[in-house]
């Protein structure tokens, strides 16, 4: 059975949807980089082991990186997910997980990366939006995406109507990554990523309308 670990500094919302999903993996512990989260509480609910590792505490970016990997290895995790975890991860930390660490990024990609991406797409007066689960690069929000959820953007969305609709979709479409992952429906392979058996060419979508 495949070992997951999810990283979080906030509210936690996905990672309570990969706890409801019943997955075919076990979440082995929580990371958190912030003490009073609530994800915190959603996994102690949940009985799953936490860990908070605040980067307040080390030097630099390398040293905190290491105690979480450090940590992970204690845990003898095989998957790592990010679930809003608000910190750049060091080249060396995302070399160690490549191809066994996944993000999920409110936009797009590759359109969008980085921060404020729903005000940004109204900026821009885009018509379709979403989301994106990808692999961890050391290129921030560059990996490979694997699953995309679209909403149609409407002409009273705001950005914060704009968040809450991609939210449930990312409620639907990270668990559903994990799962594939955990019963190699997604495999990460030397020659590149197969969905099904076969070579990923684009990411799976999930469309809403
Ligand atoms: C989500 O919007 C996700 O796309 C981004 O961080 C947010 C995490 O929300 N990476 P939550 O803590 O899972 O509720």
């Amino acid at each position: 059975m495949i070992r997951i670990a999810v990283l979080v500094s906030g509210s936690g919302s996905n990672l309570q949807a990969l706890i409801d999903a019943n997955l075919s993996g076990k979440i082995v512990g929580v990371i958190s980089n912030k003490p009073e989260v609530y994800a915190l509480k959603r996994a102690e609910h949940a009985h799953i082991q936490t860990a908070v590792i605040e980067h307040k505490q080390y030097p630099n970016r390398e040293t905190f990186d290491d105690v979480m990997h450090q940590q992970l290895l204690e845990w003898d995790v095989d998957l790592v997910i990010l679930a809003g975890f608000m910190r750049i991860l060091s080249a060396k930390f995302v070399q160690a997980w490549e191809g066994k660490m996944l993000n999920i990024h409110p936009s797009l990609l590759p359109y969008y990366k980085g921060m404020h991406t729903h005000q940004r797409v109204l900026n821009t007066g885009d018509v379709l939006h979403g989301c994106t689960v990808h692999y961890v690069t050391a290129e921030l929000d560059a990996g490979q995406a694997l699953a995309q959820g679209l909403i149609q953007v409407n002409v009273h969305d705001d950005a914060k109507t704009l968040a809450n609709r991609v939210h449930v979709l990312e409620h639907i479409i990270y668990p559903q990554v994990v799962e594939w992952i955990c019963t190699q429906t997604i495999q990460h392979t030397e020659q590149g990523v197969l969905y099904r058996g076969q070579p990923l060419s684009k990411p799976v979508q999930f469309c809403t309308f």
